[in-house]
């Protein structure tokens, strides 16, 4: 299928071109609001010519072609390459990047031409490994928590280091927990206990063989996304998510209920301080450490006082943050994803709406716990102003119905993140399917 926006904006978006640019055929892997999200925008560019996405969701199968394919199937993914000439896979989950997807294709001679949007394994570790981050973080001096890992072998110690702690204490499964592997608890005898669980009972399996525990910071969150070829970085905008199921930040962590950009209390004088303390020493930490990295870099920070400081890294852009960090990015996001590849960043000027965006996120009853799929979504037409990015959502027999937890999420812009929030909320309520939730207080906090 063409990106059917292409045909649109073809004209008035030529002035731009390079000469240089190529039009491309382009993979997406994943099925997330995150990817619809990135489908959305490729396919507003007039240097897309085909737009693929494997699996993909419903939203992406209105403008691009859907394959189905898992996003770690690596060999069926170098013969859908192959069958469609892609030229560019932009990776969107962290699972097919800590499993070498990069590298996959560097290491065949006949895929290794194509563009990889997405930090090789060696750097994808930095998701991968809580503990090689927090190394990484201290090799180069980047504000961060305190911390000491174990292993099954000095659990003894552990409690030990426990002890000297002052509650909360946050214990970390080190490798992918699928968003579970962070406890955060009060009592310390409870905390030994979990160490137990993790290290001795394997509660994560093979992700808590090692258990990093760290300092407890107390601050507010908010995330920040950094582009780079390795060699130049350029920062996109700052977005804050709502990771617990219920309102006022209770309950269960969740994938993200919704998301707000910019960050209201992230002033100039605070972003100077993450640039300078952070996103420059990251990025030339990944030079020192010969780390090569092509990609996204997330970073997951939390402000202390006036300082800010890394809680996580992600070698991905979050979900649903991609929901309202690129809705106000005004370039091409191709031509950025072309200069990412081809080193030269450096030669990328980023322009961005001033407006606000945010996203609501609308799930199924019951998640992050079970709960039941195959409900018919209905509203979608009526949305006025904003956008549904399709998440947890697929195509059957013609009607759109919920797969997943996290099954929509409604964008809008504003002038004020108030004004955003409220034309998502006036949509919301068009929408309808059985057992639908939200949360109503998205933006409660700024
Ligand atoms: P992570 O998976 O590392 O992002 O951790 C998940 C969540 O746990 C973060 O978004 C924070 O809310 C919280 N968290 C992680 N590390 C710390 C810390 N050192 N101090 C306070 N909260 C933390
Ligand atoms: N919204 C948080 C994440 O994508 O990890």
């Amino acid at each position: 299928m063409h990106c059917i926006k292409t045909l649109i904006c073809h004209s008035h978006v030529n002035g731009n071109l390079r000469n240089t640019h190529t039009r491309m055929n382009i993979l997406i892997l994943g099925s997330g609001g995150r990817e619809h999200t990135f489908a959305w925008k490729i396919a507003q560019s007039p240097l897309c010519k085909h737009l693929f996405v494997a699996p993909g969701n419903s939203g992406t199968a209105e403008i691009a072609t859907n394959v189905t394919i898992g996003v770690t199937d690596f060999k069926a993914i170098k013969a859908l390459v192959l069958d469609k000439h892609i030229d560019m896979v932009v990776v969107g989950p962290e699972d097919p990047l800590v499993h070498g997807v990069h590298d996959f294709f560097l290491n065949d001679a006949a895929i290794k031409h194509v563009s990889v949007i997405g930090p090789q394994k060696a750097a994808a570790q930095l998701e991968g490994s809580k503990e090689f981050a927090k190394e990484f973080l201290f090799r180069h001096n980047i504000p961060t928590a305190a911390y000491e890992s174990f292993t099954k072998e000095t659990v003894e110690q552990g409690y030990a280091f426990l002890e000297t702690l002052n509650p909360p204490y946050v214990l970390k499964a080190d490798g992918l927990a699928a968003g579970k592997g962070v406890v955060i608890l009060n009592d310390l005898n409870e905390a030994k206990a979990e160490l137990k669980s993790m290290l001795v009972d394997s509660k994560f399996g093979q992700a808590s063989t090692k258990v990093v525990i760290e300092e407890f910071l107390d601050g507010i969150e908010l995330s920040c996304f950094v582009l780079t070829d390795g060699k130049h970085y350029k920062i996109l905008p700052t977005a804050k998510d709502y990771k617990r199921i219920g309102e006022g930040d209770t309950g269960l962590n969740t994938g993200g209920m919704g998301a707000v950009s910019p960050v209201p209390f992230a002033t100039d004088e605070f972003l100077n301080k993450i640039e300078e303390r952070i996103v420059k020493p990251t990025i030339t930490g990944f030079k020192k450490d010969n780390l090569p990295y092509v990609g996204f870099v997330f970073i997951g920070l939390i402000k202390v006082g006036d300082d800010p400081k890394v809680i996580e890294y992600n070698v991905r852009m979050g979900d649903p943050e991609t929901e309202v960090v690129l809705p106000r990015l005004k370039n091409d996001f191709v031509d950025i994803l072309q200069a990412m590849s081809n080193g030269t960043l450096d030669k990328i000027n980023i322009e961005i709406d001033e407006r606000a965006a945010t996203t609501i996120m609308l799930v199924s009853g019951g998640y992050p716990e079970d709960y039941e799929k195959g409900k018919e979504i209905t509203g979608i037409d009526t949305i006025e102003d904003s956008i549904a990015f399709h998440a947890g959502a697929q195509l059957k027999n013609g009607v759109v119905v919920t797969s997943g937890g996290r099954v929509m999420a409604i964008t809008s812009y504003g002038n004020t993140y108030q004004e955003a929030i409220k034309k998502s909320y006036q949509n919301i309520v068009k929408l309808h399917f059985d057992k639908m939730y939200y949360r109503k207080d998205i933006g409660f906090d700024l």
